[in-house]
């Protein structure tokens, strides 16, 4: 992480602390610093999901619930949102109640590298924007492996770093000092919007995502890169 006045704390207490200070602010700056590329994006993972019935559904790291709600109008039986911070789930739940959907998404406090459910409990499970986070990726997506059935599905949409010129050039600067010196004038955070860009730097990517999938157990994975390779949607099947 960035902040030197985390340095103490584990990984994960310094993230929950994060998304707990900004939570209050994380929807309008995700939709405001992505211009609401954000918002296709989910709906791109949405469309992973079509073409079969998916009945329990598990996002991880669900946050503020933009994902969960997104996977709502797949019409499942149910959606279980789990996340380490608490204030991002109050907002989550917030806006489920408002629109309705309490009976089908139930968000709960989880770590998504020791999940509460039992073996092959859902048919598909979601992640976006998590699995940077995780203090073990590999511990994170073996959990999702485990709660999902054998055919069951993981979709992981995260960060990457786009590669052709000039777009990666402007990019870089976008992200590096433009969206870190907005992010912490509107979150009041120092070190939310510093941590983005470095957390996205250093994580895996294509190839080497993939296979950490398939270290973790899963089969046959893909990559559709988005939006000139700001994003990637992974997938794999158990
Ligand atoms: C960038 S937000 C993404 C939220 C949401 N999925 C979205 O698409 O907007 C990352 C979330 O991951 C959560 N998180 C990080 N590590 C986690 C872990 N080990 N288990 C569960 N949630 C975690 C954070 O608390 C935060 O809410």
């Amino acid at each position: 992480m960035s902040n030197n006045s985390f340095t103490h704390k584990p990984k994960k207490e310094q993230v929950r602390t994060m998304f707990n200070d900004i939570a209050h602010r994380y929807d309008f700056l995700n939709h405001f610093l992505s211009a609401g590329i954000d918002i296709q994006w989910r709906k791109k993972v949405k469309r992973l999901l079509v073409d079969k019935k998916h009945d329990n559904i598990l996002d991880v790291a669900t946050g503020t619930a933009d994902l969960a709600i997104e996977l709502s109008k797949l019409n499942p039986k149910h959606i279980h949102g789990v996340d380490i911070a608490v204030d991002m789930l109050d907002i989550g739940k917030l806006k489920i109640r408002k629109k309705g959907l309490g009976n089908l998404i139930t968000l709960q406090e989880g770590d998504a590298e020791n999940l509460n459910f039992d073996d092959g409990s859902f048919d598909a499970a979601t992640v976006a924007f998590g699995v940077r986070n995780f203090e073990t990726l590999q511990k994170g997506l073996m959990e999702m492996h485990r709660v999902i059935n054998t055919g069951g599905i993981i979709i992981v949409l995260e960060f990457s770093k786009p590669k052709a010129f000039p777009f990666k050039q402007l990019y870089n600067f976008y992200f590096r000092f433009i969206l870190p010196l907005f992010g912490q004038f509107v979150s009041k955070s120092n070190s939310a919007y510093t941590y983005l860009p470095n957390s996205v730097k250093g994580f895996a990517e294509d190839e080497v995502f993939m296979n950490e999938l398939k270290k973790a157990g899963f089969k046959r994975p893909k990559q559709q890169r988005l939006t000139m390779g700001i994003a990637t949607i992974y997938y794999a099947h158990k």
